[in-house]
């Protein structure tokens, strides 16, 4: 008897399920490669037919796509943190002591390899992944799902249906990046190391090539939605990570007290592990840093994590990284180059920063020309002059610095001193504990700095105002302070380099649309020395929840109602009277008052309770659109109103928003029976529909 399509969809994909796990999980195959592609091929056939019918977690989902991906931006449900460093083993004993001193109690430690990946997060709903997405900035990262299911130690469905995001690391194996760039006969497009070609192929347009690409991954933290089944401890959520179907780093340490507590707890939860005690860290450091160039895959360093959950959750976050976990670094590497140049910059504050301008030189996989010397006094230090060889590392392997001179030149030049008067204006410069500031409020440089930091994307995020065209519009006299952005005439800028009129156009909505932002964001863009975003909100929920308020509080003059909120400090309180009585800022605040910026936290609050009219819905984007540009605004858009955002349509989509010139994604809605709603109708849906008609298109496309 012939099957009917239900039965041969579920027959399929459970046998090419079979097959995949033996062969990426354990080498085999169990049929040919021809048979195996007609199977795959069969059923992706049947799919497309059935769409219903498919499973979640099919076996054709690891086959990629040729569709282009958008990776569109999503809010990350867990907070994304990065590390504490550390450089050596006192450091990480340093880090054990004062954790235990903290405690007052005994507690165990964690150590893992740092892998030198990619960082990702999966979040996974009733046990299906749902989308795959980049740290980003911490809060916001791109959703990379169809590139990420492609590799195979990601599991599309665990083996309990549990609400989860799991933190881990994509990688790829020295011998695997060899092969593959062998195979890669363009030498400009070989990748320098494995995470360079790992970071490429995670945002590959299309996920049929992305799954070219021989990722994989490790696991390491997991966050459940609901507090009642999280393990009790880091190493129980590992073993349950395993359990669920993550691939976990199988080289994990244990300390604790004595070698023998250390054994024990790992023995409990079930994990193979080496055990340590406390005293024996530099002895660990040394081994695993004899390993690393044995190892299959490259690590940069290694993380000591606080194993107790309750303790962590005691322990708390800065603003950038958890107080219970440290990394340790390896060593930067290091290169030699000749220091051809010094510049020196000026900063929003007025810090001066001289710049070693170096000859070219290949580092950690980049090629560099500038490294930051900090102040006068490194250079002091350094005995630095122009014409030295000096050597270069990456610290924290990112920012490039002077890490001291090899050779020096031969030209007669003396340890370079910086300028007496700024660089930018020509005004003297002041020593400031030991740091150079230009004090002219009014310097071009810092003028520049400050609006581009109010426009920069961590704080009002206005699209089109990045550094480069704040320092063109400034040069030609169209926005010369903060306040101007919401008042100046910006169509007199076209024609000025690289401006053009849909620049204007996108420009002049980003303004628009930053004028929505919150108190608290726009408190933070001022620029106030002690005032960041944590800062920010500390006062707010202090009761400073209006700028008035500030206001008054300093003109009062008293620090007492800012010490008595908890985080703020005298000199921080000193500092805030002192910015607030300042006729610079208050002319500023007024300005920007008069311009409509929330300048109040409970214009917020109301905004934001009466709008999650899209809660439950699961929103798909497609086609390009007049009041959206770039398209990633419609999903902040359905997003801050609760709805969830996804980049393919599927039987689970609610809706689909179709713009202009909308392709395969509004077949794909047809024939789910997707609700399409169109530009005109979303707009009136989020209330913004007068604001976007303009007279050139008056016409109404209605679904
Ligand atoms: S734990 C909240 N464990 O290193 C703690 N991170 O600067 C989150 N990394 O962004 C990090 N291997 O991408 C942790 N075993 C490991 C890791 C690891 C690599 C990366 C990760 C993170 C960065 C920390």
């Amino acid at each position: 008897m012939a099957m009917n399509a239900k039965e041969e969809i579920d027959k399929l994909t459970s046998e090419l399920k079979v097959y995949q796990d033996k062969y990426y999980k354990e080498g085999i195959s169990l049929v040919s490669d021809s048979e195996y592609d007609r199977l795959s091929d069969r059923l992706s056939m049947l799919e497309k037919e059935h769409p219903e019918l498919m499973h979640p977690d099919s076996p054709t989902l690891r086959v990629g796509s040729d569709l282009t991906n958008d990776f569109p931006e999503i809010r990350h449900t867990i907070p994304v943190l990065s590390l504490d460093k550390a450089y050596s083993d006192e450091a990480v004993l340093d880090f054990f002591s004062k954790s235990i001193d903290k405690e007052g109690g005994l507690l165990s430690f964690a150590a893992e390899e740092k892998i030198d990946g990619i960082s990702m997060v999966l979040y996974y709903e009733g046990g299906l992944l749902v989308r795959a997405v980049t740290r980003g900035n911490g809060e916001i990262g791109n959703d990379v799902t169809a590139n990420i299911m492609t590799i195979h130690t990601v599991p599309l469905k665990l083996s309990e249906p549990v609400d989860i995001a799991v933190r881990g690391e994509v990688f790829i194996r020295k011998a695997d990046f060899e092969h593959f760039n062998e195979s890669e006969s363009d030498d400009a497009k070989k990748a320098a190391n494995p995470r360079n070609l790992t970071a490429g192929a995670v945002r590959r347009q299309k996920s049929s090539e992305a799954r070219l690409v021989p990722m994989d991954i490790f696991c390491y933290e997991g966050f459940w939605s609901n507090k009642d089944e999280t393990p009790p401890d880091h190493i129980s959520i590992l073993s349950t990570l395993k359990k669920l179907g993550f691939q976990i780093n199988p080289h994990l340490s244990f300390f604790a007290d004595t070698k023998a507590d250390a054994e024990e707890k790992l023995k409990a939860a079930g994990l193979e592990g080496d055990a340590y005690a406390f005293s024996e860290i530099d002895e660990y450091i040394k081994r695993k840093t004899a390993e690393r160039a044995s190892l299959p895959y490259e690590i940069d360093g290694l993380v000591f994590k606080i194993n107790e959950l309750d303790v962590r959750e005691h322990f708390g976050y800065t603003e950038h990284h958890p107080r219970w976990a440290i990394a340790y670094k390896f060593e930067s590497p290091q290169a030699e180059a000749k220091l051809l140049g010094i510049t020196v910059q000026v900063g929003r504050t007025g810090r001066i920063t001289p710049v070693a301008e170096i000859t070219a030189t290949k580092l950690g996989g980049s090629t560099i020309k500038r490294a930051t010397l900090h102040n006068q006094e490194y250079i002091n230090e350094l005995e630095l002059a122009i014409g030295d060889t000096v050597s270069i590392s990456k610290r924290g392997d990112v920012i490039p610095a002077v890490e001291a001179v090899i050779e020096k030149n031969n030209d007669g030049n003396t340890t370079y001193k910086l300028p007496d008067s700024c660089p930018c204006c020509g005004s003297r410069i002041v020593q400031i504990g030991g740091l150079q500031y230009c004090q002219n409020y009014d310097c071009p440089d810092q003028v520049k700095g400050r609006i581009s930091f109010f426009a920069s994307s961590d704080q009002m995020d206005i699209e089109g105002l990045g550094p480069k065209t704040v320092a063109v519009l400034y040069d030609a006299g169209i926005l010369k302070s903060i306040p101007d952005i919401y008042s100046a005439d910006f169509s007199k800028a076209i024609g000025l380099p690289g401006i053009g009129e849909k620049s204007i156009k996108a420009l002049e909505n980003g303004i628009k649309e930053s004028k929505d932002r919150p108190f608290a964001t726009v408190l933070s863009s001022l620029g106030i020395a002690e005032i960041g975003k944590k800062g920010a909100e500390m006062l707010i929920a202090g009761g400073f929840d209006d700028i008035d308020k500030l206001i008054a509080a300093a003109k009062d003059g008293s620090i007492e109602p800012f010490v008595s909120i908890a985080g703020i400090g005298e000199t921080t309180a000193e500092n805030i009277i002192s910015a607030f009585r300042s006729s610079e800022l208050l002319t500023m605040i007024e300005a920007l008052r008069s311009s409509g910026l929330k300048l109040d936290a409970s214009l917020d609050k109301q905004e934001k309770s009466e709008e999650r009219i899209f809660e439950g819905q699961v929103w798909c984007i497609t086609g390009s659109f007049r009041s959206f540009n770039p398209r990633s605004k419609a999903l902040k858009e359905i997003e801050k109103r609760g709805g969830r955002t996804v980049s393919s349509v599927t039987s689970r989509t609610t809706h689909l928003l179709s713009g202009e010139g909308g392709g395969s994604k509004r077949a794909d809605a047809e024939r789910l029976g997707v609700k399409i709603v169109g530009e005109d109708e979303f707009l009136s849906l989020i209330g913004k529909k007068d604001a976007a008609a303009g007279p050139a298109d008056g016409q109404l496309l209605l679904f």
